[in-house]
């Protein structure tokens, strides 16, 4: 199998991934031959590319981090509890205090259906550790949900991974997840009809994360530390964060450290590197960056943001260049292969850059004949994604 940007595929191509349309039903089965038709509906649909079987790339077997009817139906879920919120159009009411606001809206106690939540991040939690997921491949296949969804879906898959490689309980793995999910279902109130994302500059910005733990709250007497997690996850380590300005210790967010009042929760420092990551790499805010980008970017704002052993432990979980991208050789020692395009059949767990892989093109962009590489002894091998 191999990653095909939208621009790549073409009719006679056979999809490699079940596609899913944002309602959970199955849209294109593995196996379905593409045309026109198909093509044109994934670009009217939003999707950017997506994994297609071809020959002399059979024994590309790209990670899958999240069953695609699994990742479909809690997509489903989550974007019901957002437009349920926004239909509520409470924001005109939430001038005073937002306590009062929900002690005055008794029906958003119902709004969260935290049960039905609970039992799908169950799932979500226990394929991870069933299937010993401990890496996050870039391309996480995004769906057309509305921003909001795919963002709390992809900051909790990120989160589970941190949780599961600081060897996390299964309880606490759950309780991270669920908070992951929901760290910005309090934006729900301030997105007007028709948007999807809030700008940092609105002028309630700052309350969501506030909004977002006493909706958790609101629905449920025993989601405290969901609740703290979520009101906790623009705090920054410098103390420059909000709602509350608290600071971070710098220490490891294992289980059992304790919790001193004034310093950052732990699950909530996990959650503030996943969001910030997913925020670079979907292009929230600007043009997407590259995994490895986001990875520099979130390094230069180590310390005074972040908790650095949760950076630390991010630079882990990232495959820059997972099995099934597509890349393109910038350096290797031969000097033979420079600009050559190919796709990754195994990665390098040390240096990302020296992987095993299958050439695809030339130097001039041209198909050629399916050609085994390894990079993996070539101390000079520098790749870059082809997206
Ligand atoms: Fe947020
Ligand atoms: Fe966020």
């Amino acid at each position: 199998m191999r990653y095909c940007s939208l621009s790549e595929l073409a009719p006679g191509m056979t999809l490699g991934h079940p596609i899913y349309a944002f309602n959970g039903d199955l849209l294109l089965a593995a196996g379905q031959a593409l045309d026109d038709y198909f093509i044109a509906r994934l670009s009217r649909l939003g999707f950017p590319g997506a994994y297609i079987e071809e020959a002399g790339f059979e024994s590309v077997e790209p990670q899958q981090i999240l069953d695609g009817a699994l990742r479909a139906s809690t997509e489903v879920l989550l974007s019901d509890c957002f437009e349920k919120l926004a239909d509520a159009n409470l924001s005109e009411d939430l001038n005073t205090s937002l306590d009062l606001s929900l002690d005055n809206h008794p029906e958003l106690t119902k709004a969260l259906p935290l049960g039905k939540i609970r039992t799908q991040v169950n799932q979500i939690v226990q394929d991870v550790l069933d299937q010993f997921q401990t890496q996050l491949p870039c391309l996480l296949l995004k769906s057309q949900s509305r921003y909001q969804v795919q963002h709390g879906m992809d900051t909790m898959i990120v989160s589970i991974l941190l949780g599961v490689n600081f060897r996390f309980l299964y309880r606490e793995l759950r309780q991270l997840a669920l908070a992951a999910m929901l760290h910005d279902i309090g934006k729900s109130f301030l997105i007007g009809p028709g948007e999807d994302n809030i700008s940092p500059d609105h002028p309630r910005y700052k309350e969501h994360p506030q909004a977002g733990g006493l909706l958790l709250l609101a629905g449920s007497d025993d989601a405290y530390i969901e609740c703290a997690a979520i009101q906790q996850h623009h705090e920054r380590q410098d103390g420059n964060g909000f709602p509350l300005g608290l600071k971070g210790e710098g220490k490891l967010p294992q289980q059992g450290r304790a919790y001193h009042p004034g310093s950052i929760y732990r699950l909530a420092e996990i959650i503030a590197v996943a969001d910030a990551y997913d925020v670079l790499t979907s292009g929230a805010y600007g043009q997407p960056l590259s995994p490895e980008a986001a990875l520099i970017n979130l390094i230069q704002r180590n310390g005074t943001e972040f908790n650095p052993h949760v950076l630390k432990m991010l630079a882990r979980v990232i495959q820059i260049f997972p099995v099934g991208c597509q890349i393109r050789i910038i350096n290797e020692s031969s000097k033979n292969w420079h600009q050559y395009r190919g796709i990754v059949t195994k990665i390098n767990q040390n240096n990302p850059h020296r992987v095993e892989m299958i050439l695809s093109h030339d130097n001039r962009g041209d198909r050629i004949p399916a050609r085994p590489l390894s990079l993996q002894g070539d101390e000079n091998a520098r790749l870059e994604l082809v997206l």
